[in-house]
């Protein structure tokens, strides 16, 4: 899993903007931490694209388990700090004032039990009065399931079409990814991508943050449609 991807991952999401969901995010910070540092961790932080947009004001690490991702991120920004590992188990020796989980990354974790422990992980690197930010992924009334799915980047040199369909099997949603892409001077290349991730319920999830030291909140309205945020405030 994007592990072909990396290099293109950019491209696919050019539609996403980046530097206004990290407005949004500072904002929410402002409002809610409570500790003194600025140091900042983004967690599943694939190409580093939010972390461009933190890195003048926050002392920035990212961490993500796909070392492809993490060498694509390490050659774009270059002010930031950027690890490999999992979220479930990593063990950075050092405490955080804010710690940011976005673009649903959380749901790879995929089962309840892998969710517990990932959020007393995050509960670990987080000062007392330190904020975290998830942003979820979909649960299973929200999810589109059945529905296909295409984006498509065109560019002179370079076309890309990701077509997609979507299932549910128990807690988990499956994707099949079908990459397209017709580089300059290049054969044409395909590739399956296939990712699963939990549609976790909002009150459980809630639940694993309270009994990992957060006081929670979950706020509706987040970054993207129907997605909403997850804040802990760690206590
Ligand atoms: C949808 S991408 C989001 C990337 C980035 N946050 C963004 O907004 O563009 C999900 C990312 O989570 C990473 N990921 C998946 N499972 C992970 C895990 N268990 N621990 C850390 N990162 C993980 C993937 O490698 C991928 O880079």
């Amino acid at each position: 899993m994007y592990k072909k991807l990396a290099k293109y991952y950019d491209l696919i999401y050019h539609w996403k903007d980046y530097d206004k969901e990290a407005y949004s995010i500072k904002d929410l910070i402002k409002k809610y931490k409570n500790s003194d540092g600025n140091k900042l961790l983004d967690v599943g932080c694939g190409t580093g694209k939010h972390l461009e947009y933190f890195k003048d004001d926050f002392s920035c690490t990212g961490i993500d388990i796909n070392n492809e991702m993490v060498e694509v991120a390490k050659s774009k920004v270059k002010e930031v700090i950027f690890e490999q590992g999992n979220m479930t188990n990593f063990n950075l020796k050092t405490e955080f004032d804010v710690i940011l989980c976005l673009f649903s990354s959380i749901g790879y974790v995929k089962t309840y039990s892998n969710l517990e422990k990932t959020m007393l992980n995050f509960s670990n690197h987080l000062k007392t009065g330190g904020v975290l930010i998830i942003e979820p992924w979909f649960t299973k009334s929200t999810y589109w399931v059945g529905a296909p799915g295409m984006t498509t980047y065109d560019e002179k040199d370079i076309k890309i079409a990701r077509l997609n369909t979507t299932k549910i099997e128990g807690d988990l949603s499956i994707m099949e990814m079908h990459y397209l892409i017709a580089e300059k001077d290049e054969d044409v290349i395909h590739f399956v991508d296939t990712h699963e991730l939990g549609l976790f319920e909002i009150d459980k999830t809630l639940e694993f943050m309270e009994k990992a030291s957060f006081k929670t909140e979950f706020l509706k309205n987040g970054l993207m449609e129907d997605r909403g945020l997850f804040i802990g405030i760690k206590k």
